[in-house]
């Protein structure tokens, strides 16, 4: 029931904003940011490493934490759940793509241009001034995957470490970036927002944006969230199962 209702809702949409969690990427075999970390990196806390404090105390840890997750994700492949976005992204007037994620499976899936919030496993910069590296040495696949310690390169240009190019918990968000999806949010009439838990801010602003200047909000999350009592409709199930079906009830003929 609920389907048919976003389905009739996004057919009729003329500008949409996905906003996009790590539980859209979690059929890919991408771990959520909340699920325990197993392995070699179960005594360890995601929200204690994922932070400019962390870098600084120990930058080999971290640095070999996110080749970790860089080589994982370039294992990885889109799931059904990109790709209906990218099917929406083809048929509505109007569409922008906001992830959270750090991963490149919405580009990989044929999105055009998303808004990363949180930064890119792909754009590793220079600690030292910010800027992006030109080039540095990209460590062995075999050793990212196995996991463990291993030293950040040095930046070409000036010799400082390079850090990931994601946004750490403490640091600010991407102005442009930031902007663009608050704009979209506040003149869309749809929202969908997948796979997220909505209690990082600034990030889970972007729903709540749209709910308060008369959007339609579409939730799809299998569990419960915050973000519940915002959402108009709310769809419990799984990225890569919900979102084909609504693009399919939306667009019959269309598979995703
Ligand atoms: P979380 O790990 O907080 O939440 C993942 C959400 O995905 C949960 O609400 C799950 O119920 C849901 N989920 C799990 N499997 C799913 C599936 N197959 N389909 C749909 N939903 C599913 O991830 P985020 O909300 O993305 O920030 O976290 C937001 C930010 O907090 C991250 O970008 C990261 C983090 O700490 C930074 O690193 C700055």
């Amino acid at each position: 029931m609920e389907t048919r209702q976003a389905a009739g809702v996004l057919s009729e949409a003329r500008r949409v904003v996905v906003f996009t969690g790590a539980g859209m990427s979690a059929e890919s075999g991408v771990p959520t940011f909340r699920d325990a970390l197993t392995g070699l990196w179960a005594r360890f806390d995601a929200e204690r490493l994922a932070t400019p404090e962390a870098f600084h105390a120990d930058p080999d840890l971290v640095w070999g934490w996110y080749e970790w997750r860089r080589a994982r994700v370039r294992r990885a492949e889109p799931n059904p759940g990109h790709l209906a976005v990218a099917a929406i992204e083809a048929r509505v007037p109007a569409i922008t793509v906001v992830t959270q994620n750090v991963d490149d499976l919405h580009e990989r899936a044929g999105s055009q241009a998303p808004i990363h919030l949180h930064g890119s496993l792909f754009a590793p910069r220079c600690a030292g001034t910010g800027a992006h590296p030109a080039t540095f040495p990209d460590v062995e696949a075999a050793m990212a995957a196995e996991g463990g310690r291993i030293p950040p390169p040095r930046c070409a240009s000036c010799g400082a470490l390079v850090r990931p190019g994601v946004v750490w918990f403490g640091e600010t968000l991407p102005e442009a970036g930031l902007t663009a999806a608050v704009e979209a949010a506040a003149s869309c009439d749809v929202l969908l927002t997948v796979g997220t838990s909505g209690v990082v801010h600034p990030a889970a602003e972007i729903p709540r944006i749209a709910a308060g200047a008369g959007a339609t909000v579409i939730q799809i999350n299998p569990e419960p969230t915050p973000l519940d009592r915002v959402a108009t409709l709310n769809l419990r199930g799984p990225a890569a199962k919900v979102l084909p079906a609504v693009v399919a009830a939306a667009w019959p003929g269309v598979s995703a």
